[in-house]
Order: structure tokens, then sequence, then C-alpha cells
């Protein structure tokens, strides 16, 4: 059996506390370079005393009586959680021999985290690597892929562009000795948010409200992290699974395909991996909202005090959201407003990555306002984040609301070669239950198959 390069298996990256000893602490060690090969160890949810990273948001910043609690992507290697779904597609590629060290260069469609991730990975797995993305995306995204040594391949455009990125892919693929982590496609992205982000949101809420999740919002880019509600369902039946869109790029809610400021997000299409069986609502967050929340979150601490959030709070919050945290926080707080939850009730959500990605995206709405001072943030805080309405929430529980879901499906997709009967075969749990139970396949091969 030919060996594959060295890193954790799906439940290692839910539980690093199985890891053996000697290598979960040399994980632990090699945090402070990020580019030694150990931090694929560190790909998980946890601290170090393996607790999940998190903040439950003061209710003063929320004004809903619901906890909404809020896990934290930032701490991830290369600082977002995308790198989980870019390494496990890595991964299942290595032992299925279908991608094999020295021979393949990978390719990362992405419009930036899951790009960084593939990036990321390749350098610490000894890959060659291409990202393709679009060419109007936020600065810092493209210095960090150039600092981990992938090349870029840009595409015109922006967040809502990534269809460009994935014709692109489609013909570079042609290449023989190219092999692509298709984040839209692949199953591993599903596989590893299921079961590392679900049970880690399982985990996240213990000894917080009633200890359930009665409500879990994510906005899909290519709609990995929202299978982290599968699993959540498993364990709460009652859980409510809500997609967030942005306002302006409504694809899920009514076909809706403009450009908006979400980095991550809205990516104009049904990706292939969304299990829409469990999306039971679909919630529009418009994009200015989230820049200008996050504008408040960083630098409003004057507004936030008047609000009762404590400078402890504002300190602890500042550094710990991108533009699509805040759309999944909003999302959480409409939610939880609509879904009239009370104090026992824990609406769980994702910061897929931290503040440290968007500087240049103030700067533009600073440029964009003119005038960011107190009095406009007041007005801000006021719009945004106290008199949240519960307009634009869709549910998608009766199945004539599926179905359009499932067109919108066959629409983004058989025009990649994928036949009607494969699709057909996603409309029943059974086919995502498969595809879960998976996991156990490739940790035991990752598991006899890796060297150190
Ligand atoms: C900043 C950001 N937020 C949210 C997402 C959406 O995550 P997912 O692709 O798992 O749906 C992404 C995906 O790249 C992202 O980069």
């Amino acid at each position: 059996m030919s060996k594959i390069p060295f890193g954790p298996t799906y439940d290692e990256m839910l539980h690093p506390e199985k890891l053996e000893k000697a290598i979960h602490e040399k994980a632990i060690k090699a945090k402070i370079n990020e580019l030694d090969p150990m931090n694929l160890f560190n790909i998980n949810w946890k601290n170090e005393n393996g607790e999940v990273h998190k903040i439950v948001l003061p209710k003063a910043l929320t004004n809903v009586d619901a906890n909404i609690v809020v896990m934290l992507g930032k701490y991830f290697p290369s600082g977002s959680h995308k790198v989980g779904p870019a390494y496990s597609t890595l991964i299942e590629g290595c032992v299925d021999q279908t991608i094999i060290p020295g021979k393949h260069t990978i390719l990362g469609p992405s419009t930036g985290n899951f790009g960084i991730g593939v990036a990321y990975i390749c350098n610490l797995m000894k890959y060659d690597a291409i990202v393709i993305m679009p060419d109007n995306m936020s600065k810092e995204r493209y210095d960090r892929i150039r600092r981990y040594g992938a090349k870029l391949d840009l595409t015109p455009g922006t967040e809502s562009d990534v269809i460009l990125t994935l014709e692109r892919t489609f013909e570079l693929k042609k290449n023989p000795n190219y092999r692509s982590l298709a984040q839209f496609e692949l199953l591993p992205n599903y596989r590893f948010h299921r079961h590392v982000t679900g049970l880690s949101a399982v985990e996240a809420v213990k000894g917080i409200g009633n200890g359930r999740i009665a409500c879990y919002t994510s906005a899909p880019g290519s709609a990995g992290t929202l299978a982290a509600g599968d699993q959540i369902k498993k364990a709460f039946p009652e859980a409510k699974v809500v997609a967030i869109e942005p306002y302006e790029c409504s694809t899920l809610m009514n076909g809706g395909r403009g450009q908006h400021r979400i980095e991550g997000i809205g990516d104009k299409m049904c990706t292939l991996i969304h299990n829409v069986l469990n999306t039971d609502f679909v919630c529009l967050v418009k994009d200015d909202d989230a820049v200008r929340g996050l504008k408040i979150l960083h630098d409003g601490e004057h507004v936030l005090k008047e609000a009762g959030v404590t400078h402890e709070q504002y300190v602890a919050m500042r550094e710990l959201f991108g533009v699509s945290g805040i759309c999944n926080i909003l999302g959480a707080i409409k939610m939880a407003k609509y879904l009239k939850l009370g104090p026992l009730d824990n609406v769980l959500t994702i910061a897929t990555d931290g503040f440290d990605r968007y500087p240049s995206v103030l700067e533009d709405l600073q440029r964009r306002y003119l005038e960011t001072v107190d009095f406009v943030q007041r007005r801000w805080f006021k719009e945004i984040f106290v008199e949240t309405d519960t307009c634009h929430i869709l549910d998608y529980r009766p199945d004539f609301m599926k179905e359009k879901l499932f067109k919108q499906k066959e629409m983004d997709w058989l025009k990649f070669g994928y036949t009607q009967a494969y699709l057909d075969s996603m409309r029943k749990m059974d086919f995502w239950d498969d595809e879960y139970e998976k996991i156990h396949h490739y940790d035991e091969l990752i598991r006899k198959m890796r060297v150190e």
C-alpha cells in the first residue's frame, strides 16, 4: 500500500484530544510557526483545553432574548475554517490515489478563503497549487495566497462571478496533471462540516441556555458549512436550519443574481453539495448592513457602550468577525425574532474568518459614506441591531418549496456534466447519510497509509 502525506483523520479533527500525545503536543507547539506541517493537526475547532472556540454575544448588542452563539473560524491554521474542506478534499484524493505527490498540481476555485486554505495546505503537504479566483476581492486575500506560494489565475468580477472561476477550472482540468479541489461539487467538504463542524456545534452549546440548538444560521458559499446542520438536526431534531443570502443576490429565494459586498457567500447558485432537504428557511440580509455592522463592532466602542456593551465585551469581539460573520449574526438575530425564541434557546452561527482580512473593506466604506463618525454609527446601530425586522424570510419546509431548490440545482449543474439520475439521487436523505458514513472508510485508510 503506498504512503500518503501525514495528516489527521476526520475523527481526529473533531477530537484532537484523541491524537497520540506526542503528536498533539508537537501540533500545539507548531502554532508559533504557521508553515510547520504539524499544523495539519490543528485543523479543528478546539482550543488547547479542548473547548470549541466560540463567543456568546452580549444581549445589549443583539437585542433578542435567545442566546446567539458564534463559533470562531479565525483560529484555524491559515485564519479560516475553509482550510478544513481544503485538507479533507486533498487527503481523500491522496487516499484514493487520484492525487499523486510530485505529479499533480492542485487547482483551487474560490473567492478567497478556500483558495487561501488550498494554498496553505498545498504548502504544508508539498503540492504546487493554482488558485482560481475573481480579480476584485479584498487585497488581503491575494497577499496571503502569494505568501503561501500558490499561483493566482484571476477571472473578472467579484463574489457573484464565482461561476467564471468554475468555467475556468473546467477548462484547466483538461490538463491531465491538474486536479481540482472542487469545493462546490465534492463531498469531502460536506463530510468535514457535517462531522467536524456539526458535532463541534453540538459541544459548543453545552452549558448555555437549555444546552440545545433551536436554530442554525449559515450563509452558503459552497454550502459546506451549512452541512453542519445535518448533524445538528440528528442531535436536536427541533433545530431549524437557515440558509442566509445577501438581499442583493437572493438566488435560493427567488433566482436573484446581483453583485454584493459579502465576500465568501452568495455565489449565484445552489451548489451541488447543498443538501436542500435540511434547509428549513431562507433569510435575506442586506450586504451593507453586514459591512456597516462590522464597522460598528470594530470601531464603534462609544456607540456600543451607550447600548450597554462593556469595554471588555467590545475588546473581546473586536477582531473576531469578517463581513460574512456579521451577516450570519444578523441572520441569527432575525431568526431569533421570527421564531420568537426565548432566553433558554440557542441560535448557533459561524464566523468563517476574522477581521484581519477586511481592513480594506472598511476603508472602502469610509470612501463611500464620507462620514462614519459616532452619530452616523448610532443611527446604523439602531437600524441594524435594534430595529431588526423579520422581512425576507421564506419557509422552505413544504415540498413545493424544496422543489424550487432542486430545480435551481439542476439548472446550475446539468451543464457541468452531472446526470439527472445523480441529481435525483440527492432528493433522498439516504444519499447524504451514505456519503457521510464514508468518513469511517477514509479514516481507516488515512490511518493505514499515512507516513510520519
Ligand atoms: C468569508 C467566508 N464566509 C462564508 C463562506 C461560506 O462558507 P461555505 O463555503 O462553507 O458555504 C466562505 C466560503 O469561502 C467564506 O470565505
